[in-house]
């Protein structure tokens, strides 16, 4: 087989033959092709997309380019939830040992972030010795023991993705709906959970602009992953603003702990205990997503989430009644009118957290877990000019670049405006 004719026939609006991709994910792995052809079969996707035949066959190709976790040692059914990436997205931190808190085990690989969105991982990390590299045992004996284990991603699980992954970033080929689907999908086969939850963001903060793309990528996933035995749903959310008020590694990890003890922001809240009942409600047949929800509201309530949360960050090493690292500063972004909040663009936040020295810009890139922004304001509110609309908490790198993004970010108009609707919709 030439891999020149897979470009040609793909370039042509054909379509790709199992064999054809399982040679193009077996060789690019090994070596064999080089990164150029790859690069122009990927703008060939990009025009001429794949067929639902074609995404399956690719996402399994990928999943199997490398270890595929076997999970089957662990007690019980293991659910995991995934995200297409958000600004201030912190769910899976609160979503795990909310879940783990009322029996249902929760087995994660997290990445890190890149460009405008965080990583889990990432902020993990913003605990001194938290360690995010368990061996597989490890790893699986944490989970039977208390119920959550997150961890970043193993050495050679889907080495096809990371090489295509970092080919697409800097080709342009990111934003290709089959691609994305295979590439999160071949993610959470390989990495062995029974039950995937998938928060699918729309917005300006997000991959996906319009509900229409997100509803369309979201399906995929969930056939994908139902095709193979694994029960996956979809949840499409909002990313028209950030998630919670706060943004930055450890200031994130605060606000996770705010909303285990009952007082985080009402959106974050909100969206957790909702995919946390699909997930409680699919890992136990006998309970109805309703007592799910009472059950897990229950466990912010009685505290047993929070000290689940505590469990789970002394089993992976770190000491969680030890207080982050301050910033420096604290300086307050303020209003340049008043009005109403309209909008606020998830994505130019990211980049002025990014600026900050929250986020990387490139992977080699050393984060910075102090600092970060908090919003004073969301979609819906109103505001005096002169009044905080954020404060940044810097140590002196990109401040002055950071209010200007925060400043663009704020859309305020004259009419008073809703608050965002959160969840659009849900595939299941
Ligand atoms: N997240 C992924 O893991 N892969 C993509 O292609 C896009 C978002």
């Amino acid at each position: 087989m030439r891999f020149v004719d897979i470009i040609t026939k793909k370039r042509d609006g054909g379509t790709l033959s199992e064999a054809e991709i399982q040679f193009f994910i077996s060789e690019y792995t090994k070596g064999n092709i080089p990164d150029y052809q790859v690069s122009s079969l990927l703008m060939a996707l990009f025009f001429q997309g794949m067929d639902a035949v074609e995404t399956a066959t690719l996402t399994m190709a990928m999943a199997h380019s490398g270890d595929m976790l076997d999970l089957s040692s662990i007690k019980g059914k293991k659910a995991d939830k995934h995200s297409t990436g958000g600004v201030g997205d912190k769910t899976s931190l609160v979503l795990g040992p909310l879940v783990a808190a009322v029996g249902t085990n929760v087995a994660k690989m997290s990445g890190r972030g890149l460009g405008h969105t965080g990583g889990t991982i990432d902020k993990l990390e913003a605990y001194d010795n938290f360690n995010v590299e368990l061996s597989e045992a490890n790893f699986i004996k944490q989970v039977n023991d208390i119920g959550l284990a997150i961890i970043g991603q193993t050495g050679n699980l889907t080495p096809a993705d990371k090489k295509l992954y970092a080919l697409r970033d800097v080709t342009g080929t990111v934003n290709i709906i089959p691609l994305i689907a295979s590439s999160i999908m071949s993610k959470k086969i390989a990495a062995g959970s029974d039950i995937i939850c998938l928060d699918v963001k729309v917005g300006d903060g997000a991959f996906m602009k319009t509900q229409e793309d997100a509803r369309t990528l979201a399906k995929m996933m969930v056939d994908i992953g139902n095709t193979v035995g694994r029960k996956t749903l979809a949840f499409l959310t909002n990313m028209d603003e950030p998630l919670g008020y706060k943004i930055g590694n450890s200031l994130e990890l605060e606000e996770v702990i705010a909303t285990l003890k009952g007082h985080g922001p009402k959106d974050l809240t909100e969206i957790c205990l909702q995919i946390g009942s699909y997930m409680v409600f699919y890992a136990d047949n006998a309970i109805s997503l309703d007592d799910a929800y009472q059950k897990l509201l229950a466990a912010i309530e009685n505290g047993s989430a929070l000290a689940k949360f505590y469990e789970f960050i002394s089993a992976q090493g770190a000491d969680p009644s030890k207080p982050f690292k301050q910033a420096k500063h604290k300086i307050p972004v303020l209003a340049r009118k008043s009005g109403n909040i309209q909008k606020i663009k998830a994505e130019e936040i990211g980049i002025a957290a990014m600026i900050l020295g929250a986020g990387r810009e490139t992977i080699t890139d050393i984060i910075d877990h102090s600092v970060g922004i908090e919003l004073c304001r969301k979609v819906g509110d109103t505001i005096e000019k002169d009044q905080p609309l954020a404060y940044i908490y810097s140590n002196g790198k990109g401040e002055v670049q950071a209010i200007t993004y925060i400043e663009d970010a704020y859309v305020i108009v004259a009419t008073k405006q809703e608050p965002s609707t959160l969840i659009f919709e849900i595939i299941d």
